[in-house]
């Protein structure tokens, strides 16, 4: 009898022909994430689990997966699975890293300059119809040339994002927890304290996963420390700032801007920042490129591919 995997949402078809190929799979053709019954009762007798950043794969899940041997996380982020409780239940979770770096990196680039250059407020203006005339002082926005970039994070996609400002001639400012010392002189990077970077950079762009350590790590003390005319950027995870302290920082213009792909309560927005201008928000579509979501399609299906057949799988989280 073939294995069973069972898949929360619908992925591009390379995936799902890759585990057809082998796999007895169910999809869930729903257009909205499982409930955590639906979940637990989808999954029982499931050999394999391909999950959504939106499943909470917390210990109660675990705990009924008692047939499941990997949850292939469809996501380079897995702060949606209890890692350590998984490994206890000897269970495999797998990412997608690597493929999705740079395209997130280009959607917070992409963030940077709507903000920035007003993008989103202009086209509103001109969809309303209220443009009647060019106006010397119409839309002004901020420079990116020859600014300051602070990277709160850098792995991957924080490395990626700084990359992408070659042609821009900002000076690179970055805050991880290790240094890396190639990354500096290659870009030209400099390693900055949390407060040098808050103070200094024009522009601030989040590359952090979500853990304890990182829960609120831009909250009031950090918004008071930028400058009025900064711009936040966040790719990675929406607690990553608390966002009551965002709005209120926003509303009394202690930054100038913030660009967001992701929310502390996703899909619920706080409702001050939808009528915000200085704000352009997204709906969490950082790796939603056709073709980087077929990578991570092809990945988290050969994650299970190799461990139902008992190999190593080619992306495992430790
Ligand atoms: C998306 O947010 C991801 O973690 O891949
Ligand atoms: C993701 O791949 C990261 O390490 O930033």
């Amino acid at each position: 009898m073939s294995n069973k995997v069972y898949v929360t949402r619908e992925i591009p078809k390379i995936g799902l022909d890759i585990l057809s190929k082998y796999f007895e799979v169910e999809v869930n053709k729903k257009d909205r994430p499982l409930t955590k019954d639906e979940l637990i009762s989808k999954i029982k007798g499931k050999d394999a689990v391909l999950t959504q950043l939106t499943d909470q794969i917390d210990k109660e899940v675990i705990e009924k997966a008692n047939t499941v041997k990997i949850f292939a996380n469809y996501a380079v982020g897995y702060n949606n699975i209890d890692i350590e409780f998984a490994k206890k239940r000897d269970i495999i979770v797998t990412n997608t890293p690597e493929v999705l770096s740079d395209t997130t990196a280009e959607l917070a680039w992409a963030l940077l300059f709507a903000v920035s250059r007003r993008v989103v407020e202009g086209d509103n203006y001109v969809r309303k119809g209220k443009w009647k005339q060019f106006s010397p002082k119409l839309l002004l926005g901020q420079d990116i040339n020859n600014k300051t970039l602070g990277i709160i994070g850098a792995g991957r996609i924080g490395k990626a994002f700084a990359k992408k400002s070659i042609g821009y001639d900002m000076e690179i400012l970055y805050h991880n927890r290790s240094r890396d010392m190639e990354f500096e002189k290659v870009y030209n990077a400099k390693w900055v304290d949390m407060d040098t970077l808050l103070n200094r950079s024009d522009f601030i762009s989040l590359h952090v996963p979500l853990t304890d350590a990182t829960y609120h790590l831009i909250g009031k003390k950090e918004l008071n420390n930028m400058k009025d005319t900064a711009i936040l950027i966040n790719t990675s995870r929406g607690a990553v700032i608390d966002e009551e302290a965002l709005v209120k920082a926003l509303e009394n213009e202690v930054i100038w801007g913030a660009g967001l792909d992701v929310f502390e309560n996703e899909p619920v927005v706080h409702n001050k920042l939808l009528d915000m201008d200085n704000v352009v928000l997204l709906p969490h579509i950082g790796s939603a490129s056709t073709e980087t979501r077929d990578k991570m399609a092809k990945i988290a299906a050969k994650n299970i591919v190799q461990v139902l057949k008992g190999k190593d799988p080619i992306s495992q989280v430790k």
